[in-house]
């Protein structure tokens, strides 16, 4: 019977023949609890094996893990499935991600490289293969999107690169930015050609642009996301928990729904995009004020928030990104957050 092995980033294998038979283990050590699956091999497997040549067929599952073991990039000469994804930080966009893309191509593979192990486990169930960072760019990807925030690494842009380096060229390679970086803070209009600020103004705008100038090096493309919002999780929580914000009301601040910024996502990936930017937001900007009035009148969540306080502290943009819209062929579910609130 003919064996294929499809190697998933940092499954190892180990050989461990007797006189009678050969046992294949694979394990992957970066989950939390150790996989191995032992194969019971008669010896004239051992050539194909070793050389990796030629075409065996096999899938191992994991009733723990739910995770497929193929081996792939073993041989360079193996076939890539065309729509393979890597998403580097499989968080909540991330994962929204894998689920489009596992509705577009039905059966393809997707990856996901986390910081930790401590959601592989729910990586697992939603067919993502999680690892951790790699240490080597040994496997390639046509498609590699990048949605890892910026504050749970001491080298994001060593991760960026590494992602990078794992792109084959061929599909897509997306980072997920923020509109943060656009010089604007008189609640002006800003869109996807608006100036950027200066390298040296702050740390936090500083890591962003150069993340991006790594990728659009590379030859991927960069989608500077608002602020990313669903029912329990962006700025109206947030404030809703806090009650009283020391900040000023009518700071105008620009949203996407996580489920548009994942469709926007997709759509980028899908087109393969070369060294573009692009802005994701809903063209409804609203002031601090108007979020929380809104909020207040939907009647759909039970904590009250009281005020806002601040006076003095910088305002805000207003983002259009109908470049965007028209180039990507992309238009949100959520047209604005009061139409958001309306479906809940
Ligand atoms: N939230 C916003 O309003 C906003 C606005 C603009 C742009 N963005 C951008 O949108 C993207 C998605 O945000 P999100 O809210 O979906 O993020 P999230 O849910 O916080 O994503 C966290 C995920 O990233 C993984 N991760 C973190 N650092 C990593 C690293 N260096 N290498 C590999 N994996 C790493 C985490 O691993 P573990 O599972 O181990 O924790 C986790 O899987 C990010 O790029 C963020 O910067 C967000």
């Amino acid at each position: 019977m003919k064996q294929e092995y499809e190697l998933v980033p940092h499954t190892i294998l180990t050989i461990i023949s007797s006189n009678q038979s050969m046992h294949l283990i694979l394990s992957n050590h970066f989950t939390p609890m150790q996989l191995h699956h032992t194969l019971k091999l008669t010896p004239h497997h051992h050539h194909s094996l070793s050389i990796f040549a030629a075409p065996l067929t096999l899938t191992t599952t994991t009733t723990t893990m739910a995770t497929h073991f193929q081996l792939s990039d073993a041989s360079p000469s193996l076939p890539i499935s065309p729509h393979r994804l890597l998403i580097v930080g499989p968080g909540i966009l991330g994962r929204l991600v894998a689920q489009i893309w596992r509705q577009e191509y039905p059966g393809c593979e997707v990856y996901g490289q986390t910081a930790t192990n401590n959601h592989h486990e729910e990586l697992s169930k939603i067919g993502v293969n999680p690892s951790l960072k790699w240490t080597k760019d040994s496997h390639k990807f046509p498609y590699v999107i990048f949605c890892a925030p910026p504050y749970q690494s001491s080298d994001y842009l060593g991760d960026l690169r590494l992602a990078a380096s794992c792109w084959n060229g061929e599909g897509s390679l997306l980072f997920t930015s923020s509109s943060a970086p656009y010089d604007c803070n008189d609640n002006g209009l800003c869109d996807e050609d608006s100036p950027v600020v200066p390298i040296g103004r702050s740390p936090r705008t500083d890591v962003l642009l150069k993340a991006e100038k790594i990728v659009l090096e590379f030859g991927g493309s960069v989608l500077r996301l608002s602020g990313l919002y669903k029912v329990d999780k962006g700025p109206h929580i947030y404030w809703l928990e806090k009650g009283i914000v020391e900040s000023r009301p009518d700071h105008i601040l620009n949203l996407i729904h996580y489920e548009d910024a994942a469709s926007l996502a997709v759509a980028i990936l899908k087109k393969q995009f070369r060294g573009r930017i692009f802005l994701g937001c809903d063209n409804h900007p609203l002031s601090r004020q108007e979020v929380m009035d809104l909020v207040y009148k939907s009647g759909k969540f039970p904590k009250k928030f009281e005020k806002f306080t601040g006076s003095d502290d910088p305002l805000g943009k207003r983002l259009n990104n109908s470049k965007t819209r028209q180039e990507v062929g992309w238009e949100p579910k959520y047209s604005s957050f009061a139409h958001f609130l309306e479906t809940i």
